[in-house]
């Protein structure tokens, strides 16, 4: 009865006397008629709300809600909203312009580009705001599920518990571009064809030669990708066609086959840079986690195997961090991909977005700080700085991961088979007593932060033998295959764009250059902070603090 009677009053507000007439919202010309439905209410009894309408006067009386029954009367304004045909969507009223609009929800999502037809006083749509992607989805994909909350991970699907228990990384890496598991002659074709795709040109094992002797292996990791796509003309759009990857799937596969192949290859050759040792060729009768062991270790043994517990466990490692659906790295190269360039540039741009200390570079990050930790009993005085916000807890937290992150888990058992064969490595103690009272502890457990990938993966590269600043390069190794799966996806999707986000200009409004003998100069102690730092020191030698010389500009101040 109560809901017939406000049919009837939006019937009136709209200007129809028919009582049964659905009013149609999607239709401009009647919802436009509900404008001056801006209504005032006042409860008049206790079962009573009196409604007006502004513009005529005339009153309605319905029935109160309930949490107004027994409240003081006082008077309200409502507006009547229309009621939608889908309980999946949004109303949003625009206070501005009064104007309703109605956004459906889609896998609980809204398309922000509605929002761009909001039109406000200005003339302008509304932009979604969401600095560092904090609720955005960007893609539609279907490669890996991540339920932060449960503390989820699946890879098409299948638990990362079960791949990492029964599958390889080949066979993973598969999995994550085409879709499904390949049966036993894809696999072998596969595999095959990643296996004869392992060597590089000669001309970038030179370029990696001419790298500091102390060059950061994951800065040669990316410098050499980038480097590869120059060897590879055929797969460059600028000179075999804008559109190759787009219309070809032998053309993307080839430059897959390539990288996969490739790049433990250019990881290894970092490596033996490093210490001073010739590069090694790969050995395509390995394994792919054993070829990659062997060219990091091999010298001049005959018959060099390496161990084959060890290589299982790179194995799990590399599935665990496969993919991680999208992360910076990943959205990195979506981002690049976008653009149409090749797969080489792309993974270089990705490799370096993971080579930060908040992503990838954390595992490097987590040694170096349990390092300064030392021993178990400097635990709680470490974990007061981080509540007081002088240090960070690496290896700690995730965007997305509100539980304990799966990979974590998986990788704390990993750890002790390793120490099993290459010894146990002491600072797994501080680790553990770092986990047991960060997660006891109020400021965690608040904030729900958990171990994550990066926490516990760097003990086994230590208790391994690599060196620290080589672990980011041994997570991006396996990555390119994620990255390479969600290039495929995405450029494969027919509706694909160039990425383009907007921004809230808050700058200077227009302005007339001012010539330079014109400009103000600050004083002595005056605030000067608009331009470069104007105290830049200088690495100057005593030799050449000492030296006189005259030229164009001032001679550098000495480093205090
Ligand atoms: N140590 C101390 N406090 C932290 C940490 C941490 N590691 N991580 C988050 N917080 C606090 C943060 O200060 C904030 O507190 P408040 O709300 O009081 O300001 C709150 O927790 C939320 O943190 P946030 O920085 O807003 O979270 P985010 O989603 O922007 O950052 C993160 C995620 C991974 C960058 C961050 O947790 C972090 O810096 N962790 C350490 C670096 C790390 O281990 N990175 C590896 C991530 S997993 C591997 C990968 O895929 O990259």
């Amino acid at each position: 009865m109560a809901q017939r009677r406000i049919n009837a009053i939006l019937n009136h507000l709209a200007g129809s006397d028919d009582l049964n007439h659905e009013i149609d919202f999607n239709n401009p010309a009647e919802r436009y008629t509900l404008k001056p439905n801006l209504t005032s209410a006042e409860t008049a009894s206790k079962h009573q709300l009196v409604l007006t309408d502004n513009k005529s006067g005339q009153k309605w009386n319905l029935p109160a809600p309930d949490t107004n029954t027994n409240g003081p009367v006082t008077p309200v304004q409502f507006i009547v909203l229309p009621k939608s045909k889908t309980t999946n969507s949004l109303t949003v009223l625009d206070n501005r312009t009064g104007k309703l609009y109605e956004i459906a929800i889609e896998d609980d999502t809204i398309p922000a580009l509605k929002f761009k037809s909001m039109i406000g006083p200005n003339k302008e749509g509304i932009r979604v705001y969401d600095p560092a992607y904090q609720n955005t989805a960007v893609a539609r994909s279907k490669i890996t599920e991540i339920d932060g909350e449960a503390g989820v991970l699946r890879y098409r699907g299948y638990p990362i518990e079960e791949l990492a228990e029964k599958s390889n990384y080949l066979e993973v890496s598969y999995l994550l571009i085409f879709g499904e598991l390949p049966n036993k002659v894809q696999y072998e074709r596969w595999s095959n064809e990643i296996m004869h795709h392992t060597y590089i040109h000669i001309r970038v094992m030179e370029l990696m030669k001419s790298f500091n002797y102390d060059a950061h292996p994951m800065g040669m990791f990316i410098s050499s990708i980038s480097a590869m796509s120059t060897y590879h003309p055929e797969a460059n759009p600028a000179l075999a066609g804008n559109d190759m990857y787009k219309v070809s799937a032998a053309a993307r596969t080839k430059q897959i086959v390539r990288l996969l192949g490739k790049v433990p290859t250019v990881a290894a050759c970092c490596y033996r840079h490093r210490i001073g040792r010739p590069y090694n060729y790969p050995q395509s009768n390995l394994g792919y986690c054993e070829n990659f062991l062997y060219m990091l270790d091999h010298l001049s043994e005959e018959n060099y195997m390496p161990n084959a517990k060890l290589a299982r466990a790179l194995d799990v490692l590399f599935i665990l961090h496969a993919d991680h659906e999208l992360n910076c790295s990943t959205a990195a190269m979506r981002h690049i991909g976008s653009t149409l360039v090749d797969p080489y540039s792309a993974v270089a741009g990705a490799a370096s977005a993971l080579y930060g200390p908040l992503h990838g570079g954390a595992n490097e990050a987590v040694l170096r700080m349990l390092e300064e930790i030392g021993k178990p009993e400097n635990v709680t005085e470490f974990l007061e700085q981080v509540k007081q916000r002088k240090r960070r807890l690496m290896g700690f937290g995730h965007r997305i991961y509100k539980n304990y992150d799966p990979r974590a888990r998986i990788i704390r058992q990993v750890a002790y088979e390793v120490f099993e064969i290459c010894g146990r490595e002491p600072l797994i103690e501080v680790a553990i007593e770092l986990e047991r009272i960060a997660l006891s502890d109020e400021y965690f457990i608040k904030r729900k932060l958990y171990p994550n990938v990066d926490f516990y993966s760097g003990l086994i590269y230590k208790s391994m033998g690599f060196p620290t600043d080589f672990f980011p390069v041994l997570f991006a190794i396996p990555r390119v295959s994620g990255w390479l799966a969600h290039w495929v996806e995405s450029i494969t999707n027919p509706a694909a764009k160039i990425w383009r986000p907007r921004q809230v200009y808050v700058g200077e409004g227009k302005r007339s250059y001012v010539p330079m003998e014109h400009r103000s100069i600050p004083e002595p102690g005056e605030n000067d902070d608009n331009g470069f730092d104007m105290e830049i020191h200088y690495d100057l030698s005593k030799r050449s603090a000492a030296a006189t010389y005259e030229g164009k500009y001032r001679k550098p101040e000495l480093k205090a």
